[in-house]
């Protein structure tokens, strides 16, 4: 690491990082691995015992024989056999439209979905605490994850009965009396990321069931255990074959359900190279609709005016809130070069004071990565920056420890370098200067991604000038504060790489149903027809009637 840091010898010593066994408080320790066999399809928990995947912690555990990543546990390895038979059930509940499910009244899959939200509350800390083992977030941010999502889908809940409240209308246009709804698409094949297993997952998950859809759930590669404590809610409080549960290698689960050309809805978060290879295995590309959260590079650009005390706490959360692996973590930082000096010394200290550890430690920003090649990837994006002329600024940066890499802040970063490109996802800032205003703005342009930006200034119409040009470069722009997804209300989309789709309470309703209508030329017959109906409540779909 010498090459990469010269203050090597004045940073810190994470000699002492990893706890003993003995060291773990008992109330946060795993002490039972979870040895995982079960699987969901058709409404059936199945037993699996084949092939596992054994489940390793980001946190290391200090013995004998050196650091080792704590064994969590395991979970099934299933084969295009068991993919299709969860396929089949979901294809034979939704039943061409005509299931239980996507007719059951809104009122009454609202019911399931209490009925679902009462079952999973009470498994809050056993989720919070695999979360915090598996992915390594620290246990504050796993608590929000979990009530973040609960909140979501009781927003949901009162979004869908709204959107019902305003569909229980009559339309006449033109002699043609119409009520217009919306209506499931079919199976949807769910797939969330590691680093908000939870909270991305039933994002699209719960939209997709509470239209009328039929889901499939894939959990990703990490974040997998959470979900078994969950299968027995999803058996009891949603007909069979409503959510199917499958686990194994992508390729061989999601890609045998793709090429099946079944799959109606593809949700999933990730990177663009693996919704590519899923897109492309469709039969029927023009029959797939995707809901896509991708990969961005959202910039900070500081103006020569910003406050900097804000900038810097912006930028500091903005980059490293759980070790920057947010899709919507700053990735890129283009900083004025009248305020540059002021600013590095500033934003270096904090970084260097920012707290580490053990997820379950109170007030830890940092903990340790997935696993030794994320290490090794922050390793190569500063190596090759320094390789190209850029230093590492702060003192602790580039010090690591098996699985643990400090945050590491390279400056002056250029296009030449891997870091200038490439999407980090993790705890190495980049920093840029700038004099003309067109660097961050041909930047911005230039990008394969479009997601989010902030911009941080005191002065209004420098500001508003910059808005103009940015907002159709990305989705979101945020004045003096960090970008991020929240609050679920809001619209969260990007442009170009970084996703296909909108996803909000609002919006993912919409995105995973479409438009369907029963009309009828305005006639003395059909009128009588239209109110026999309504008057004896004969059709789901067709009625007036109010969800509160
Ligand atoms: O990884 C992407 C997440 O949706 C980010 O959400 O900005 O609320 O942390 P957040």
């Amino acid at each position: 690491m010498d090459k990469l840091n010269e203050n090597q010898n004045t940073g810190i010593d994470l000699s002492k990082l990893f706890p003993e066994e003995s060291e773990i408080p008992n109330e946060y320790n795993f002490t039972e691995t979870i040895e995982q066999k079960e699987y969901l399809i058709n409404g059936k928990i199945e037993s699996w015992d084949t092939s596992f995947q054994d489940v390793y912690s980001p946190v290391c555990i200090k013995s004998n024989e050196g650091l080792n990543p704590k064994r969590l546990g395991k979970y099934p390895l299933l084969t295009e056999k068991e993919s299709l038979e969860a396929l089949d059930a979901a294809v034979k509940c939704y039943d061409h439209g005509r299931g239980v499910w996507p007719t059951m009244t809104v009122k009454d899959r609202i019911t399931c979905m209490e009925l679902f939200v009462s079952r999973i509350k009470v498994k809050r800390s056993e989720v919070v605490k695999i979360l915090m083992w598996e992915i390594g977030k620290n246990l504050e941010d796993s608590e929000k994850e979990f009530d973040r999502t609960i909140e979501y889908i009781n927003d949901t809940i009162e979004e869908v009965k709204k959107l019902d409240r305003e569909s229980s209308r009559f339309q006449i246009h033109q002699g043609i009396i119409a009520q217009i709804r919306r209506g499931p698409l079919g199976v949807v094949l769910c797939m969330g990321p590691f680093n908000y297993p939870l909270n991305e997952t039933f994002c699209t998950l719960i939209p997709a069931l509470i239209m009328g859809n039929t889901v499939i759930i894939k959990p990703p590669k990490k974040g997998v255990l959470l979900y078994r404590p969950l299968l027995a809610a999803f058996r009891d409080c949603f007909p069979n074959g409503v959510v199917n549960v499958v686990y194994g290698e992508g390729a061989i689960t999601s890609g045998t359900l793709m090429k099946s050309g079944k799959i109606d809805v593809l949700a999933f978060i990730g990177s663009s190279a693996v919704a590519n290879e899923l897109k492309k295995l469709h039969p029927y590309p023009h029959r797939l609709r995707s809901v896509l959260g991708l990969e961005s590079k959202n910039p900070a650009i500081i103006l020569p005016d910003a406050d900097l005390e804000l900038t810097v706490k912006e930028c500091l959360l903005g980059s490293l809130s759980f070790n920057g692996q947010r899709c919507t973590a700053l990735k890129m930082i283009f900083v004025h070069s009248k305020i540059k000096d002021e600013f590095i010394k500033l934003f270096s200290a904090a970084v260097d004071q920012i707290k580490y550890g053990m997820p379950w430690e109170k007030g830890i920003l940092n903990t340790p990565l997935p696993d030794i090649l994320k290490v090794q990837y922050m390793e190569e994006l500063v190596n090759d920056a320094v390789s190209k002329g850029a230093k590492v600024i702060n003192k602790n940066g580039a010090h690591l420890q098996s699985t643990f890499f400090f945050p590491t802040i390279v400056f002056p970063v250029n296009d030449s370098m891997r870091i200038y490109h490439e999407e980090q996802f993790g705890p190495v800032i980049p920093i840029l200067e700038y004099d003309n205003i067109e660097t961050p703005i041909n930047y911005m342009v230039n990008s394969p991604y479009g997601q989010q930006a902030s911009i941080f200034g005191t002065n209004s119409q420098t500001i508003a000038k910059l808005i103009d040009p940015l907002i159709n470069q990305v989705c979101r722009i945020n004045i003096n504060s960090q970008c991020q997804r929240s609050p679920d209300n809001y619209p969260f989309c990007g442009r170009k790489n970084s996703a296909e789709g909108t996803l909000s309470v609002f919006d993912a309703l919409r995105v995973f149903s479409i438009r369907t209508l029963v009309a009828a030329k305005k006639n003395e017959l059909n009128e009588k027809i239209l109110s026999s109906i309504i008057h004896d409540r004969q059709s789901n779909f067709l009625r007036t009637d109010y969800i509160f």
